[in-house]
């Protein structure tokens, strides 16, 4: 092998957002691996850079009315209404075999105010085994859910207060519906995020004709899976070219191109969504080959992939010696 070349072996593939460090750039997303004890069996749960399980909330809340799902082209339309048991319910029964896994736990929170995001956030900081708070300032599915996502001076103050009583590592998780995604970056950014997530769900819709009737209970629901992969690709490369804080994408991640794709247009990690639900084992498939794909762009660490995208006349790069014929 050439010396200029790097080997999948010496790949380092940790990561690192703000001050949460990870080993490796591959996490499952919130409300797509349960409380993670459900996949135990099929996926090697300590191998993962990261598990967020389901956002909770102060209050157990049942969710809302059927349908909640709809399959739709190349992705899933969802309609939960973050349906879980409450932060009580969590930190007794979860949280004590979420803390005994090796990857990093990002609780993902959602507040129905300020006060209570801030209180939430506080009350995690008092448990050990908890890595950093994704604030989900971006449901559609719930009254008040995108509130703090869409308008840039409540996130502002939403993170400062989050960052001011609680010394979790802090990531917000942006929605897509907004006009200008950049402008609510810079304000949770600016406010002390230690990272963004992006993005949540594409708001949709889907009707059964013959019967004139809304398929999701709730009317509306989020768009999911491959469909809305150009629109996170879009959303993580603007939002690097607005910020100077660590992105991680969500949107459509199912295969290793996917993954190299995100990293190379400016996100530090990913988090694996949709594609969880019908390959549970996914996520282990792409840290098998995640090395070699860093190494075929002849890096030596993930780190030094994410944002390396080129504007789009600069001349291709030269192929690898090792591909020459
Ligand atoms: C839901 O529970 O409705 C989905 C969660 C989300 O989109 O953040």
């Amino acid at each position: 092998m050439p010396p200029s070349e790097s080997s999948p072996a010496d790949v380092d593939l940790s990561v690192q957002l703000g001050r949460l460090a990870l080993p490796n750039p591959i996490l499952v997303a919130s409300g797509t691996f349960g409380y993670a004890r459900e996949m135990e069996q099929l996926v090697d749960l300590d191998r993962l850079g990261g598990i967020i399980p389901k956002t909770i909330t102060r209050l157990p809340r049942p969710g809302n009315a059927p349908w909640r799902t709809v399959e739709a082209s190349s992705g899933l339309l969802n309609s939960i209404g973050l349906d879980n048991d409450g932060i009580d319910a969590f930190l007794e029964h979860h949280l004590p075999y979420l803390a005994r896994l090796q990857s990093p736990l990002i609780v993902s929170i959602a507040g129905r105010s300020h006060d209570e995001f801030v209180a939430m956030a506080a009350k995690l900081a008092g448990f050990s085994g908890i890595d950093a708070v994704e604030l989900n300032i971006s449901c559609p599915n719930v009254s008040g859910g995108v509130d703090f996502g869409t308008d840039p001076e409540l996130c502002g103050k939403l993170v400062a207060g989050v960052r001011g009583s609680c010394d979790l590592p802090i990531l917000a998780k942006l929605t897509p519906n907004v006009t200008s995604i950049a402008s609510i970056a810079e304000a949770a950014a600016a406010a002390g995020a230690d990272a963004l997530s992006l993005i949540n769900t594409v708001l949709g819709m889907a009707v059964d004709w013959r019967q004139r009737r809304p398929l999701l209970g709730n009317v509306l629901g989020g768009l999911s899976g491959p469909a809305i992969k150009p629109i996170a690709l879009r959303c993580v490369y603007q939002v690097s070219q607005a910020v100077d804080i660590p992105l991680v994408g969500i949107g459509g991640i199912a295969t290793i191109d996917d993954v190299m794709e995100f990293l190379v247009a400016g996100a530090s990690a990913v988090q694996i969504g949709t594609a969880n639900y019908y390959d549970p084992a996914v996520s282990m498939k792409l840290l098998d080959q995640l090395p070699a794909a860093v190494a075929s762009l002849e890096a030596t660490r993930v780190a030094s992939v994410v944002g390396s995208l080129q504007r789009a006349d600069a001349p291709p790069a030269a192929p690898p010696a090792s591909s020459a014929t």
